[in-house]
């Protein structure tokens, strides 16, 4: 009776944990080689702007993915995807901390006077500036130490995931000069997420009642 959930914690750990942490670190890998100039992994004609990119998409990918594991674990009742949610959420910010490194040293070589100019004057920099401030404490208080000793602040404090999240969607939409279609689609994956969180609110509160 009892090898059941032993197996289950062991494949969860020994090979399912692996998996998603191989898989979540495959473009950073992909990245890396093109940088290198190893074959086959190319960056194109304008690496900076590739590795930018790049790492900002796949930074609000896991964002946005980090954000299905709760009502996809509801919903589906497979409560275990919980397990993965904090390795999701780490290795957005991740990307995202490569994506800022790229931007200050390789698209602005350190020059701080035109980093604090750009911060303050280009409004999609400040809110991803904004948005990658909000992710640092959720990142930084991510342990299991932290959890336990924030407690109930911790819940709250994770919450700051829902503003950030609209703000890195935000500064993809502004920073599209023609087509905006993409930062459109992400921001309706978005809306969904969030509204599905609203409505499940709502709902508790009035069953509550
Ligand atoms: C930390 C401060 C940040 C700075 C200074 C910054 C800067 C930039 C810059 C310069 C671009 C390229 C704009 C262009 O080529 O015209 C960009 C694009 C982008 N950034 Fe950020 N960003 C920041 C934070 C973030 C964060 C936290 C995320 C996601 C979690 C993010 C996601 C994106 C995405 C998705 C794009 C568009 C990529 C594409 O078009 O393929 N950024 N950002």
């Amino acid at each position: 009776m009892w090898l059941k959930p032993v197996n289950t914690l062991l494949l969860r750990r020994r090979l399912i944990k692996p998996l998603v942490f191989a898989l979540c670190g495959m473009p950073f890998i992909q990245l890396a080689l093109g940088a290198f100039g190893v074959q086959g992994f190319s960056l194109g004609a304008n690496p900076v702007e590739m590795l930018l990119h790049s790492c900002g998409k796949w930074a609000l990918n896991l964002l946005l993915i980090t954000l299905c594991v709760t009502p996809l674990a509801h919903i589906s009742g497979w409560r275990a995807l919980f397990a993965y949610r904090r390795m999701l959420g780490l290795f957005a910010f991740f990307y995202a901390c490569m994506h800022l490194t790229i931007y200050l040293v390789l698209d602005q070589s350190m020059l701080w006077s035109a980093i604090i100019e750009d911060v303050l004057e280009r409004p999609y920099i400040t809110l991803g500036f904004s948005a990658w401030l909000m992710l640092l404490p959720l990142a930084l208080t991510s342990t299991k130490g932290m959890i336990r000793r924030l407690g109930q602040r911790w819940t709250q404090l994770h919450r700051l995931i829902y503003p950030a999240s609209i703000l890195v969607t935000w500064h993809f939409y502004w920073q599209v000069k023609q087509d905006v279609r993409e930062p459109l689609y992400y921001i309706a994956a978005l809306a969904l997420l969030l509204g599905w969180r609203l409505y499940r609110q709502r709902t508790r509160a009035r069953s509550r009642a």
